[in-house]
């Protein structure tokens, strides 16, 4: 059954290939952009081409965003890359980095967080998109996406995360074991103009940040719609509000970084206020076609610290309902990041629950946004239960994908499902080999 009749479709026929391997019953079935009573010899269909087919692994059926046909549901969730010093402009090392997930098999593939403004930056190092002047780098990435041969059953899709670090800006880039730095003038950073709710810094070493003034937020809005019309010139498919990990949208959402008396502090609807105020001013700055995705951190994982003001589960729940009252067609479900005293339970798909339990809540209320899991799903199994068991629609994988690239390859192997491989890869396709026989 579609739970999504407006605005979502698992219903499609993208260009997909994709072959059901339980050995002794093979359903193959090949998607194209035709109805299924005009696909031709060419595409041979032992079985009703139906992406509802409950023998489809939920983890590769297709689905439609607004405008957005994804052609299986495994995403590369967006990874600050710090190849961007000075100017924020995208490189070559993006081409690389992005295409190789798209020409992989991936469904989506997130560009790194992208700065806003220019003091949204978490360091020197960052990518941005606060001046047209960026355009034209996001375009030559998004265009190498666009450009590789249609493989793995359908277009490979590439969208981009904006953000403003917020009071986690003027680093230096930070690598796990290596010390934690500010970003000082001399190092290209901008320690005079870090904004923050509240004047509370992280931890130490962070910069205490400026209280942001009514003026400040309304630049940040701006600057988030700008922003967004510049990735859809960019030719972006989607676009993902940074909501999560402390960044300002976060830490203005907590009630441990925002101390505010004003209409942005104080109550969860004030806190959330910028946060909505954001969508709202890139839901109408971009077209409906183009797919809306928020990342929030569902808790701060401070519940062994009950007298601390934190965001909990229970405000994320009702801000999750809100949301999706406001033009977001996806919520990613993070977690963390705004309390350098967090205790994160860290266990393979630790965040799953977090986005089910949210599915759940916007399912029961009556809301259409999707859900996206992420954190630690890095095998297919663990992909699968996330979503063909329906707890989440889309998982996100980060470190896995920087493992192995081709993990969708691999995913879908396990999973018994047979993909079309790019053709200048068959050869190692072992189903394709078996087809062939021996050359
Ligand atoms: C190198 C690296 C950079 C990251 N940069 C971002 C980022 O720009 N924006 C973001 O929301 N999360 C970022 N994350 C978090 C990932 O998107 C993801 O949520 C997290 O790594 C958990 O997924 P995983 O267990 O599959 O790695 C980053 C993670 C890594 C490993």
């Amino acid at each position: 059954m579609n739970v999504f009749p407006q605005r979502f479709s698992t219903c499609i026929y993208p260009s997909i290939s994709a072959q059901l391997l339980p050995h002794s019953h093979r359903i193959e079935y090949i998607m194209s952009s035709l109805p299924p009573q005009q696909i031709t010899e060419n595409h041979s269909v032992d079985a009703e081409p139906n992406m509802e087919d409950q023998n489809v692994p939920g983890l590769f059926q297709p689905l439609q965003v607004r405008g957005l046909t994804l052609r299986n549901r495994i995403v590369v969730s967006p990874m600050g890359m710090y190849s961007s010093y000075p100017s924020g402009n995208l490189t070559e090392f993006h081409q690389m980095h992005h295409g190789q997930f798209a020409f992989r098999g991936a469904a989506l593939t997130i560009v790194e967080v992208t700065a806003v403004l220019a003091n949204g930056r978490s360091s020197p190092s960052d990518a941005g998109l606060w001046s047209d002047a960026h355009i034209p780098s996001h375009k030559r990435v998004v265009d190498f996406v666009h450009g590789l041969e249609p493989t793995a059953g359908g277009h490979a899709k590439i969208g981009i995360q904006l953000g403003h670090a917020g009071r986690k800006a003027s680093m230096l880039p930070i690598y796990p074991g290596h010390a934690v730095v500010r970003a000082e003038k001399a190092d290209g950073g901008w320690p005079d103009e870090v904004w923050g709710a509240s004047p509370v810094p992280f931890k130490d070493n962070y910069v205490v940040p400026e209280e942001m003034s009514e003026q400040d937020i309304q630049t940040v809005v701006q600057a988030f719609g700008q922003a967004a019309a510049r990735a859809v010139s960019a030719g972006f498919d989607l676009i993902e509000i940074h909501g999560a990990h402390g960044y300002l949208l976060s830490s203005f959402l907590s009630p441990a970084s925002n101390t505010r008396r004003d209409a942005y502090g104080g109550s969860l609807e004030n806190r959330a206020r910028f946060l909505l105020e954001v969508v709202r001013e890139i839901r109408s700055s971009i077209p409906d076609t183009v797919a809306l995705s928020a990342r929030i951190s569902a808790t701060d994982w401070m519940m062994h610290a009950p007298e601390t003001p934190q965001f909990t589960v229970q405000d994320a729940t009702q801000l999750a309902l809100v949301l999706a009252d406001s033009g977001v067609d996806i919520l990613d479900v993070s977690s963390g990041g705004n309390n350098a005293a967090q205790r994160i339970p860290s266990t393979p798909s630790y965040q799953t629950s977090l986005a089910a339990h949210l599915k759940t809540a916007l399912r029961d209320a009556g809301k259409d946004m999707l859900v996206a899991a992420v954190g630690r799903i890095a095998d297919a199994r663990t992909a699968e239960a996330a979503v063909g068991e329906g707890k989440a629609d889309l998982a996100l994988v980060a470190t896995e994908f920087l493992r192995d690239a081709g993990l969708v390859y691999r995913w879908a192997e396990e999973l018994g499902v047979g993909m079309e491989w790019p053709r200048q890869y068959v050869r190692a396709d072992r189903g394709a080999g078996a087809r062939m026989g021996t050359l």
